[in-house]
């Protein structure tokens, strides 16, 4: 809402209360471009720094910013100035070697898509891609460690973060062209961008869903689909293994009981069934080795449900 006040013919408009939003402490420094206010004991907004400005150097030593706020209609400039942000401190994180930091880094930029899956958070990504890929291309055994630090982050934050890793150790391992294991990155670091639409509730739930909670957890492909293909200007393979990563070639998958899956789809599928048997403890059953794992999947490829040839070229990447 806008309040327009007319003073010798002058318009200009007063921004209302709820033209403002709230932006998280630990975003603040990324904002450059982007106007910041704060809010008076009075509850007006004042403006904290201008567009176009740093924060004042002062305030950054300090770090006590008061809870700072964007104007809304800044919020779609905002989200991309932010994701900007992110990938020039993933590409400082990356030159540093330090793995832990480079979770942190890409799962904050995981996040921000997860938050507010629109455009400008997923104009970013590819860019996120392109530094990942040439970070770890000469160095890829650093991602097997990058799957084993804890970061901190939510559960399918985290779970995205590694199957990423994983998706681009194979990728190496396999030594696909760099814009296959670009696009099989994009893919990764997209799979599951449905969950934005499904309730923290039930991504977070440390026990098996109950059958109606299973239902709408099962609708993330197809929202999934639907946020790539609305905001998203990928190669369609991206928005496809969204949409199939829980297909199975014998049918037993969702959404669609799919048979005809395409190679990218069913490598993440396998990414996705085998990253959080083996890096997450539940308390309804203990985090299982690579190696259990593996001969875990391997009865569901005997069954069928996998290709065989696909999950042997991974069995070979992540045990060596
Ligand atoms: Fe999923
Ligand atoms: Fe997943």
């Amino acid at each position: 809402m806008l309040i327009f006040i007319d003073i010798l013919n002058l318009r200009k408009y007063v921004p209302a209360m709820d033209d403002y939003i709230q932006i998280k402490h630990s975003q603040i420094d990324f904002y450059h471009k982007t106007q910041l206010f704060y809010k008076t004991e009075d509850s007006e907004f004042h403006l904290y720094k201008k567009e176009g400005e740093p924060i004042a150097e002062s305030r950054v030593e300090t770090h006590k910013h008061p809870p700072l706020f964007i104007l809304k209609k800044d919020k779609r400039a905002a989200a991309k100035e932010l994701q900007a942000a992110l990938n020039i401190d993933l590409a400082r994180e990356i030159a540093s070697k330090g793995v832990k930091t480079v979770k942190t880094v890409v799962g904050r930029i995981v996040q921000e898509a997860l938050e507010d899956p629109c455009q400008e958070t997923l104009d970013a990504l590819p860019e996120t891609i392109e530094i990942f890929f040439k970070g770890y291309a000469k160095d890829s055994e650093l991602l097997k460690a990058m799957t084993m630090v804890a970061s901190g982050s939510s559960l399918i934050v985290d779970h995205t973060v590694n199957v990423l890793a994983i998706a681009m150790r194979f990728c190496f391992c396999e030594q696909l062209s760099e814009a296959a294991s670009k696009k099989i990155g994009l893919a990764a670091l997209l799979h599951d961008i449905g969950t934005s639409a499904i309730s923290q509730k039930i991504l977070e739930a440390d026990r098996k869903l109950t059958d109606a909670e299973f239902d709408a957890y099962k609708s993330h492909p197809l929202k999934g689909y639907d946020i790539i293909t609305r905001w998203g200007t990928f190669d369609p393979m991206v928005a496809e293994v969204a949409l199939e990563h829980h297909e199975r070639i014998d049918g037993s998958g969702y959404p669609m009981s799919a048979t005809n899956i395409s190679f990218e789809s069913q490598l993440i599928g396998l990414i996705d069934s085998y990253e959080p048997l083996t890096y997450r403890d539940k308390s309804f059953r203990k985090a299982k080795s690579p190696f259990d794992t593996l001969q875990l999947i391997k009865q569901e490829v005997l069954e069928g449900r996998f290709d065989k040839k696909i999950f042997g070229n991974l069995c070979s990447c992540m045990t060596s």
